[in-house]
């Protein structure tokens, strides 16, 4: 598929997704966020690829929020069905990808913007990013499961504050909360994003795999997050991976996992 609003890239096993409407502060508005789904759906069959970094395109922008001027004018279904399907088809894709995504935060991530950062499995930000959920500001609610994941990721009351407040937060001030892992100079964000990428890419892709189905079922509602853990420990047992990673331990070597 050919993309209007996105820009992919692969150096060795490590995708690049960008978002790319720069003169809009990569907005999302609803073709970007149906190229967003294609391309992460795409990236996870591709075996390939073993780790995805998400970024904006421009010095400005990570991306700052859903594109406002779509949605002005919608009605009560229109609000819920447009929450539900970039839930679905793009955010809790994201999350429950097998393929690790990291989101490198070049500047704004606000709305959509810092939830679609939340969706990815961490975040590294440069210290020109700010972030916040300005909704409230518009009349809305975070729909993009920001009013979740903020709570998961900085805890309840940070979570509250900054969304009734509709304020941005800088990197630093992020890094304290433990919305994004690290901080560092814009210009090195994309090759210390891939450092990083490159580190997980050393790794089984199965365990790595299992390994975020179970964090992620501490958080889906009626799931026991320690069964998950039992089922996915066992199942590694069942994996190439495993045969090979102790096999390569007790003959001193490094593992080389397909
Ligand atoms: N939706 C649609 N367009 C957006 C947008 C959004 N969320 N965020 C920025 N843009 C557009 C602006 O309308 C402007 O377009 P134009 O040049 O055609 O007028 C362009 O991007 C540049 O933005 P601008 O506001 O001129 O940049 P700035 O540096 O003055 O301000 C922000 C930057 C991020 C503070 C400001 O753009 C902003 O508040 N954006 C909305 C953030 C928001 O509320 N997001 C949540 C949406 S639910």
């Amino acid at each position: 598929m050919s993309y209007q609003n996105i820009l992919l890239a692969q150096n060795e096993a490590i995708a690049t997704i960008t978002i790319n409407r720069p003169n809009k502060l990569n907005a999302l508005n609803k073709a970007t966020l149906e190229e967003l789904h294609e391309a992460v759906v795409d990236a996870e069959s591709n075996s390939s690829i073993r780790v995805i970094i998400l970024t904006g395109n421009g010095d400005k922008a990570f991306v700052a929020g859903a594109d406002i001027s779509e949605f002005s004018n919608y009605d009560v279904a229109q609000g819920a069905d447009l929450a539900r399907k970039g839930q679905d088809m793009v955010f809790d894709a994201i999350q429950n990808l097998k393929t690790p995504v990291i989101a490198a935060v070049n500047g704004f991530a606000l709305g959509g913007g810092l939830e679609l950062a939340m969706a990815c499995h961490f975040r590294v930000a440069s210290t020109n990013a700010r972030m916040g959920l300005p909704e409230v500001s518009l009349g809305l609610i975070p729909g993009y499961g920001g009013t979740q994941r903020l709570g998961q990721i900085v805890g309840r009351g940070k979570a509250m504050e900054m969304i009734m407040s509709a304020s941005m937060i800088t990197a630093d001030e992020a890094l304290k909360y433990n919305l994004v892992n690290y901080v560092v100079a814009q210009e090195e964000l994309l090759v210390f994003c891939e450092k990083l990428a490159g580190k997980i890419c050393r790794n089984s892709a199965t365990a790595i795999a299992a390994a975020i189905t179970a964090v992620n079922a501490n958080y889906e509602a009626g799931v026991n997050g320690f069964e998950t853990e039992i089922e996915q420990f066992g199942y590694c047992f069942g994996t190439p991976d495993f045969v090979e990673g102790t096999t390569a331990f007790l003959e001193k070597r490094k593992p080389n996992f397909k």
